[in-house]
């Protein structure tokens, strides 16, 4: 598919429910006895495949005709042994929360993903895994296909967090539920904090100790009991990162996307974004299932080029791809160091990214733990392609996003990683008048 220069963009538009949240909504309720319901679900292949899982080990999972889906759940300890492989498709989340899930309890499972997903690192949820009774046989260099069995009853961990990922803590955390005793994460760098919130409102002990150097500890009582909850999951802000990019960089736009997650251990991009010059505006901001949630007004505006903060990282992970478009229209240099974990995503998405901005004409470096990239002070990017997306959704929006600011277009070679977390995505554009 091909993505050419558009004219100023306009509307309001809603994004998909966050799929981090959707996750965890499907596994806790799923745990949970009794029906929970849970509305704005995101209906992505990444989310799906959870709930296909979850349904394997004995959830009942159904959709109405209202688009609420409502989960009976089989209660903490209740998961049963899954007759077939785990297909977990495109989606390291489902992966690792999945894992830990499972290993407090007393099945085996094997795990298998696509070829993108087969490439990723799964030690750093095998290791501490392990450590509580766990056991694993792995594909060579700790990946998937895996077949794990849990142990039950597992051995409480008390654990500081090797590197900063929500899913690591999350899958600890997801252990600990149904292990006796009191699981511990120390957090050093805050990452985000749904299982948290989801947690407690779900009726898990669980308490957060914030020290003075903003380092998390993070205590859960185990043998929870989980009540069921209604949930209402918010816009995700990593899907609305897209057209809030888009909207800044074509001339003469001004959109809202309403509805979008404000968390802020997920806000890193706006922060960035407005400290480029982009205009972006909160409106109405409220809270919504637990987690702070806001309209965005968002109106084109000249950028200037950046070096932001590494510590931020983990509040824009998933943000980077589309940031370094913003960064190849503003005006000068922009520095970014500090992302060894992107090389670790859906694709290594320093050199996927590197590789796809070269190819529309912009002049990159790429560095070990990170990219630098010479702004266009807001002149048309050359465009061109095809772009190597690699199975990773956000490099096939992210280059979508650079063709409504080319000269030639920029033509992406595979749209259809989109599906996993942004099905409505080419729509949504269409709303804004961004494509032909
Ligand atoms: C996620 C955590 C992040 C993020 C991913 C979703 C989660 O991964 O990149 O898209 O839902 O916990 P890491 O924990 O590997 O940083």
């Amino acid at each position: 598919m091909t993505f050419t220069a558009a004219p100023a963009l306009s509307g309001s538009v809603a994004v998909p429910g966050d799929k981090s949240i959707s996750h965890r909504s499907l596994m806790l309720s799923a745990l949970a006895v009794g029906e929970s319901r849970v509305e704005g679900l995101l209906e992505g292949e990444d989310v799906l495949a959870t709930a296909a899982a979850m349904r394997a080990m004995g959830a009942d999972i159904e959709r109405d005709a209202d688009g609420i889906w409502h989960i009976h759940g089989v209660g903490v300890g209740g998961l049963l042994q899954p007759e077939t492989a785990l297909d977990m498709g495109n989606s390291g989340t489902s992966t690792r929360l999945l894992m830990g899930l499972l290993a407090s309890h007393d099945l085996t499972a094997t795990f298998t993903g696509d070829a993108s997903l087969s490439k990723r690192p799964m030690a750093r949820v095998t290791e501490p895994l392990a450590r509580m009774g766990a056991s694993f046989t792995t594909s060579p260099g700790d990946r998937l296909p895996l077949t794990m069995r849990g142990a039950c009853p597992a051995v409480p961990l008390d654990y500081r967090l090797p590197v900063a990922s929500a899913q690591v803590k999350s899958a600890i955390l997801l252990a600990g539920l149904n292990t006796p005793g009191i699981t511990r994460v120390v957090e050093p760098i805050p990452t985000r904090d749904h299982s948290e919130r989801m947690l407690r409102g779900f009726g898990a002990e669980l308490d957060v100790e914030v020290e003075a150097d903003e380092t998390r500890i993070i205590t859960l009582v185990g043998e929870a009991e989980l009540k069921p909850q209604q949930i209402v999951v918010p816009g995700d802000p990593s899907s609305a990162a897209f057209p809030m990019v888009a909207a800044l960089l074509v001339p003469g736009s001004q959109v809202t996307i309403a509805n979008v997650g404000l968390n802020k251990t997920r806000a890193g991009l706006i922060d960035l974004l407005r400290e480029m010059g982009g205009s972006i505006e909160v409106i109405n901001p409220r809270e919504v299932g637990g987690e702070p949630v806001g309209d965005l007004a968002v109106t084109a505006s000249a950028l200037k080029g950046v070096e932001p903060d590494p510590a931020r990282a983990p509040s824009m992970i998933d943000e980077y791809p589309v940031a370094f478009i913003a960064a190849a229209l503003a005006q000068g240099r922009s520095v970014f160091r500090g992302l060894e974990e992107l090389r670790v995503k859906e694709s290594d998405r320093i050199a996927t990214m590197a590789a796809g901005l070269r190819a529309i004409g912009v002049t990159v470096e790429e560095l070990e733990d990170g990219i630098i990239i010479e702004g266009s002070g807001g002149a048309p990017l050359a465009g061109g392609g095809p772009i190597a997306t690699k199975l990773d959704h956000r490099i096939a929006m992210s280059f979508a996003v650079a063709g409504l600011v080319s000269r030639d277009g920029v033509m992406i070679d595979d749209m259809a990683p989109v599906a996993t977390s942004f099905p409505t995505f080419v729509p949504l554009l269409r709303t804004l008048g961004a494509l032909a």
